[in-house]
């Protein structure tokens, strides 16, 4: 049996009014990832799998997000809101190519697997013109409630349009619906306009394919999975069952999560063996973690890598491109940022490491700083392999610190130093024997009240 292929079609035409926000809603996150991103990655992918995006006019920002996310996805835009059924048609010349099958997702559903997907096309295999995606509403209003004649589906009424009666069904439409491919068109061109609203419903697909004498089925998912975001509060909801699917994962995994509740994870997030996690961690996107590393409480890491048995925190920050080699360490209050700190380095406390190189082993003291800006532009600081940084250093970058150089405690360093030299810049220590107490005394006469 040969593969069906498929378009997927994800419509995120909407404003998003209700987010309150001037970034459209479908460019909002839940585990460090774009609502629309979720969705295209759930999608079907691979060979024989194609994905159209319809999207809003004025909605650069999105068509890009498509194209970082989907390289091979194709944008079309909606440049009226009209409805789901014209949403859909906007990606007509993707859809007249006829693939197999035809599916179609909202944006703002991010929660939705790929195993939903699969499931809600195998019923086409079997001859089905439509399956549609289904859920018990714990509190059904404002959904599509599916409508059931004994086990087959024969219409979705939209709320605005549904009697008291039909109000009383449970059992509601996802917003995902899959087409045989060869009837999608056909069908999607006969919906109307005629509902309370004047929009062309996708819904209305059903009572069509019906009268075509065709099959329309329900598959059915859990609430959870198919939460649409039209507000902030629903954003806030879904994050939660997005966390907790990936703390799962990660415990499932191996990972140790003391204290799962406390930890923020990333979509993409990837762990090694016998990783450690403390409670209160922040993880961003784009990070990997490897085997036997610890990360310790309240530390806050995006787009970095954290090498084999490294340590990290607690209180520390790792920022966009941090990579830590095998057993380095970064303790507290330590922020570091584009920068590569080979095996073994040792940043233990109050320090902030920019665009640097660190070679192997060397050891950075308390309150190093690279100093990487210079108001207008950004450079690199190199340190050799073994160097030893003495505490309270400036680094003015740019600037090449030797392999196995040390510099001595508080200097600023603004000249290269040569492998294996000591750098010392600071003024020289003078010693005024007695002179403390000579102060002291002083200062105590002049506090003492005068007499007489
Ligand atoms: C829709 C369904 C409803 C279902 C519910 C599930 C229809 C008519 N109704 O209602 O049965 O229970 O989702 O959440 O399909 N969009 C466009 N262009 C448009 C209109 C909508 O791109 O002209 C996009 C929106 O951006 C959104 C999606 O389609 O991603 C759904 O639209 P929305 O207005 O949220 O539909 P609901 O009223 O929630
Ligand atoms: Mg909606």
């Amino acid at each position: 049996m040969t593969a069906r292929s498929s378009l997927t079609v994800v419509l995120a035409a909407g404003e998003g009014t209700r987010m309150r926000s001037s970034l459209p809603k479908v460019l909002h996150q839940v585990a460090g990832q774009s609502l629309l991103a979720h969705v295209l990655d759930a999608a079907p992918h691979g060979a024989g799998a194609s994905l159209a995006v319809v999207i809003g006019p004025d909605h650069k920002a999105v068509a890009d997000e498509v194209r970082r996310v989907r390289a091979d996805a194709a944008s079309f835009v909606q440049a009226e809101r009209l409805g789901t059924a014209h949403a859909v048609l906007a990606a007509r010349e993707a859809i007249a190519r006829g693939a197999d099958d035809l599916l179609v997702a909202f944006g703002d559903t991010p929660l939705i697997s790929a195993e939903t997907f699969t499931r809600l096309r195998a019923p086409l295999a079997k001859g089905a013109a439509l399956a549609v995606l289904g859920f018990r509403a714990a509190d059904p209003t404002g959904y599509g409630r599916l409508l059931l004649q004994g086990d087959r589906l024969i219409a979705i009424r939209e709320h605005a349009d549904a009697t008291d009666e039909e109000r009383k069904v449970t059992l509601c439409n996802a917003g995902v619906m899959a087409f045989d491919g060869g009837q999608a068109l056909k069908i999607l061109d006969r919906i109307g306009n005629a509902n309370s609203k004047g929009e062309y419903y996708l819904v209305d697909a059903v009572t069509i394919v019906r009268e075509m004498g065709l099959e329309a089925v329900v598959i059915e998912t859990s609430e959870d999975e198919v939460r649409g975001i039209n507000d902030k509060a629903q954003l806030a909801e879904a994050e939660a069952v997005m966390q907790t699917r990936l703390r799962k994962a990660a415990l499932d995994a191996g990972v140790t999560l003391i204290a799962p509740d406390t930890v923020y994870l990333a979509a993409d997030t990837k762990f090694g063996k016998d990783v450690t996690i403390e409670p209160f961690v922040v993880i961003g996107p784009g990070v990997t973690i490897d085997d036997g590393a610890v990360i310790h409480s309240f530390t806050h890491i995006v787009h970095s890598s954290v090498g084999k048995k490294a340590l990290v925190g607690p209180f520390a920050r790792m920022r966009p491109g941090t990579s830590l080699g095998e057993g380095a360490k970064i303790g507290n209050f330590v922020e570091t940022k584009a920068s590569t700190l080979e095996a073994g380095v040792k940043v233990n406390h109050l320090s902030y490491i920019g665009d640097t190189h660190v070679g192997a082993n060397s050891n950075l003291g308390a309150g190093t700083v690279t100093c990487n800006y210079d108001g207008f532009f950004k450079h690199k600081t190199l340190i050799g392999e073994g160097a030893f940084v003495g505490t309270n250093s400036s680094l003015v970058a740019p600037v090449k610190i030797g392999k196995g150089a040390y510099i001595g405690s508080g200097s600023v360093i603004t000249k290269d130093v040569p492998d294996d030299a000591m750098a010392v810049e600071r003024s020289p220590q003078s010693n005024r024997e007695g002179g403390a107490k000579r102060y002291r005394e002083m200062k105590l006469r002049a506090k003492k009240p005068k007499e007489g």
